[in-house]
């Protein structure tokens, strides 16, 4: 139907005769000529119909934004003076000699050009129209790109792409599964992965050596900005290879991927440990290009009469911190409020301030809420400790460690977005040594990564102190992000017994969830460990986008529904009698508004 795409058309194609099929981006009727943008995949190409020719003039005429055309025509260039080189195109026009309408069109829900002030619902509604703008269709084509990158490096590597099934059992990553009724087990269900995790390894202990898979994954948890309850991993397994090893060529991709698509050179990545990471900037996904970091000053603290402070100086489950911010003397009140309130949803009951105004004028040149509670050798201390220059803020947190870590390290992010400290572009690095397990308010053990990590001791010792124990798993962070994570795994049966113990999963229960795994572990299992990587979250930071939804076709919402397709839907009552099951009234209080 084409010879073309619109895009592609430059002044080599001049007196070539072209069909173009598309789109009409705009039309425009210039006191007896017509012109037609067309627009389709490639970009957008001016078509002019003139009054002599006279069927196709009448048709020109009659279409109007969106309608499907197909236009038979001759390349020429453009008059001068009628260039526009801010388009690929922009030095030739065709002059249109037929014209078809495929298939007309309604006016659109919003104009591809005002979609900036259509709110996110209606272009996710209409996503079939929001997609053929070209940010979208360029953010989709990158991923396509990528993608096909990615394959190309594991191919050549010697990894094999290998399937695994949706309709499985529980794969345990931390969130709630989405669960599937079965209609020919009736009150049984299967539950949608949350990782290809446990068949990655069951095909290392099959001897495949090296896996691959760009694979769907489900989780049913609360949805950020870089979360959808349905994601793309780039999911890499293999045998036989340390962590340095698998660390060394998950990094060798992603550069190979900055570099072809975006011309990037990333250095080599840094690597932290977790404990170092948490202390430093109270996140285990520190963004490198913020310059700021945590200061320790419990020290400092203990004596002091402010109750604020000495509490949770003294206190070994707690922390007291200074972050000093350059420049920031000039935040206003009305900041620090906001500030102060941002921090609260992370539990902070407060944020204490020191000015620098004038560092030579010692306390004189200091302005703060909290000055008349500490002694001058204290205030000169932290002054010392976080080498305050006249014009900056420092910033104080105290409390739990974990609520100072939360709230002082989202802090040190906006802060540093707001007054524009970030330096440089990227900042990859990789987070090592991470503990084995946290404890809940209860006091039960929760996996920090998944329950078939491998710690790096022993059985005896990770059930002897779990708190203490570390894993071989290894997180990738680009600015502040987590990109990807993975480990070594646990090869024998002996050791993921210990490890379920330590989760509170005993005997029957590990046989009864995870006996498949248990048995294979048994057969002759060779060391192995792996790594994923979240795909949608690598475009979206390669694409510069505020969303994870930018970058997915269909995404889903905030609230894990699909606006295009109105999902999930209401089923009959047959389908629900065929699976055995009835739905409970909802009493009022519960129902869902
Ligand atoms: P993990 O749970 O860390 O590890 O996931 C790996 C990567 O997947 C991405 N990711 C997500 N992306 C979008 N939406 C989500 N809800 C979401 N959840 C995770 C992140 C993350 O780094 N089986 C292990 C990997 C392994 O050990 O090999 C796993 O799934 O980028
Ligand atoms: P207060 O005496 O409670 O008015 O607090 C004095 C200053 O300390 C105020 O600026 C508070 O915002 C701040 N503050 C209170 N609690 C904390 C805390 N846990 N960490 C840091 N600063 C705090």
């Amino acid at each position: 139907m084409r010879s073309h795409y619109c895009g592609e058309l430059n002044e080599s194609n001049i007196d070539e005769t072209v069909t173009l099929c598309g789109w009409v981006h705009r039309r425009r009727d210039h006191g007896g000529v017509i012109f037609l943008d067309m627009r389709d995949r490639d970009g957008i190409t001016q078509v002019v119909f003139d009054p002599d020719t006279v069927e196709s003039f009448a048709l020109a005429e009659q279409v109007r934004n969106e309608f499907v055309i197909q236009i038979q025509g001759l390349v020429r260039s453009r008059p001068e003076g009628t260039q526009n080189l801010d388009m690929a195109t922009g030095k030739i026009e065709v002059l249109g000699k037929e014209l078809s309408i495929l298939n007309a069109a309604e006016t659109p829900p919003f104009q591809l050009d005002e979609h900036m002030e259509v709110g996110e619902d209606v272009r996710l509604r209409n996503r079939f129209i929001d997609l053929r703008r070209p940010e979208m269709l360029n953010k989709l084509r990158l991923r396509s790109k990528v993608t096909s990158s990615i394959r190309r490096y594991l191919d050549e590597n010697g990894f094999l792409d290998i399937e695994t099934p949706i309709l499985t059992r529980a794969t345990p990553e931390g969130a709630r599964d989405y669960l599937v009724p079965s209609r020919t087990h009736q009150g049984k269900f299967f539950a949608l992965p949350q990782s290809p995790q446990l068949f990655k390894q069951l095909l290392m202990v099959s001897g495949m050596d090296r896996y691959y898979q760009i694979a769907k994954c489900f989780r049913d948890e609360d949805l950020r900005a870089d979360r959808q309850p349905e994601f793309t991993q780039i999911d890499i397994e293999t045998s036989f290879l340390d962590e340095d090893t698998i660390m060394q060529s998950a990094e060798t991709m992603i550069c190979s991927v900055f570099k072809e698509h975006l011309d990037v050179d990333l250095d080599e990545f840094p690597r932290m440990t977790y404990a170092d990471a948490v202390l430093k900037y109270g996140t285990d996904r520190p963004d490198l290009r913020n310059p700021m970091s945590l200061v320790d000053i419990a020290d400092l603290m203990q004596q002091v009469e402010f109750k604020v402070f000495n509490a949770p100086a003294n206190d070994p489950e707690s922390r007291v911190v200074v972050m000093k911010v350059p420049g920031g003397a000039e935040i206003s009140r009305k900041q620090i409020d906001d500030y102060t309130s941002y921090i609260a949803n992370y539990g902070a009951k407060g944020l204490a301030w020191v000015k620098v105004n004038d560092l030579a004028a010692g306390v004189e040149g200091l302005q703060s809420p909290i000055l008349k509670f500490m002694p001058e050798e204290v205030i000169q201390g932290v002054l010392s400790l976080t080498e305050a220059a006249t014009g900056d803020i420092l910033f104080f947190g105290a409390d739990k460690t974990s609520v100072v870590n939360e709230a002082m390290g989202a802090l040190r992010d906006v802060v540093g977005k707001n007054m524009n400290l970030l330096n440089g572009e990227w900042a990859p690095l990789w987070v090592v040594d991470f503990p084995m397990f946290e404890s809940d308010k209860d006091g039960n053990y929760t996996s920090v990564h998944h329950p078939f990590t491998a710690p790096s001791c022993s059985p005896e010792e990770l059930e002897q102190e779990p708190l203490k124990a570390l894993s071989r798993a290894y997180d990738m962070v680009l600015n502040g992000t987590e990109l990807g994570g993975g480990s070594i795994r646990i090869d024998n049966a002996d050791m993921q017994q210990s490890v379920f113990r330590v989760l509170g999963i005993n005997e029957a229960e590990a046989e009864e969830k995870f006996g498949f795994l248990l048995d294979a572990l048994k057969y002759g299992c060779p060391p192995h460990g792996g790594i994923a990587f979240g795909l949608d979250r690598l475009i979206m930071m390669m694409t510069g986008s505020q969303s994870i939804r930018e970058v997915i076709a269909f995404p889903k919402t905030q609230s894990a529904s699909c606006l295009l397709t109105d999902a999930p839907g209401e089923v009959s009552n047959k389908q629900l009698r065929e699976l055995n099951i009835r739905l409970r009234e909802l009493p009022k209080t519960e129902q869902s508004s």
